[in-house]
């Protein structure tokens, strides 16, 4: 066994990625296998996202996703990692109704999840949000963009084109930044938006659909998977594999063996 000590990713590790000029790694994870394989690929942060309604739990959207639920899955996905930073997301109503809720909620993702920081959509409006948890100690990751808990007033498109909303966007990020975010995921942002936002901060940007002058780079683990039967290829995310006919074709394997008394066979039984 080799005695060369795991070195963790911490929040200093992600800033210095961009102060280096590395790109950042993030992917989600919703259950333990998934965590334990993304952990020993190397992948930098591994986010059990609010997507986790989406993605794992068959809802239309990120709405119905509690603080019970995320915890649920953030404990399962915490038993998996060991290295990576280990984000979670704040969902829906769970820091937007009062600072003190929002802290509550937080420090429960951190103190009983194990998580090593949240994640928040929200521009300057959730900066006084932002300041509580600095001065607690909780590191935030800020989202904006397309914010899909907004799906309902915005719709799902990319967000911040023309002038003044790109205008208000960067205005929006340096705030995120001046409160103390260590880092901002931009989601569905026109290239050049994002390109201007990576560049005037200091703190790193992560895109998703947002072009590769972001200083990393998120996926939905779905998507990048294929793990969804039918799912609509989005345009923003690469698929690098496409698991949902593989796990078909092993499920109606194992239906076939079992039918034709193929399995289990000898070595699957005991004496
Ligand atoms: O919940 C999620 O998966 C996200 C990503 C789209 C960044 O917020």
């Amino acid at each position: 066994m080799s005695d060369k000590k795991i070195k963790p990713v911490t929040v200093q590790t992600i800033l210095q990625k961009k102060q280096n000029g590395k790109k950042i790694t993030m992917l989600t994870a919703y259950d333990y296998p998934t965590a334990l394989v993304l952990d020993s690929a190397g992948v930098d942060i591994v986010f059990v996202g609010d997507s986790v309604g989406t993605a794992e739990l068959g809802y239309p959207n990120t709405i119905p996703v509690t603080i019970d639920m995320m915890l649920h899955h953030l404990k399962a996905v915490k038993r998996g990692v060991s290295r990576a930073m280990l984000l979670v997301d704040m969902p829906f109503l769970s820091y937007q109704v009062d600072p003190v809720d929002a802290l509550r909620n937080a420090g429960r993702l951190i103190q009983e999840g194990g998580a090593d920081a949240v994640k928040m959509e929200g521009g300057a409006e959730i900066v006084p949000i932002i300041e509580k948890f600095q001065s607690v100690g909780i590191p935030v990751v800020a989202h904006i963009g397309l914010q899909p808990q907004k799906e309902k007033v915005t719709g799902i498109k990319v967000q911040g084109r023309g002038e003044e909303a790109a205008k208000r966007m960067l205005d929006d990020a340096i705030a995120l930044q001046n409160a103390g975010a260590f880092a901002i995921v931009l989601e569905l942002t026109p290239r050049s938006v994002a390109a201007k936002i990576t560049q005037s901060l200091e703190i790193p940007t992560i895109g998703i659909g947002s072009g590769p002058e972001c200083d990393g780079q998120v996926l939905v683990i779905t998507d990048m998977l294929g793990l969804i039967p039918n799912a609509p290829a989005f345009r923003h995310a690469r698929r690098y594999a496409n698991l949902a006919p593989v796990i078909e074709d092993a499920a109606r394997q194992f239906c076939a063996d079992v039918e034709s008394g193929v399995f289990p066979a000898a070595e699957n039984s005991f004496d």
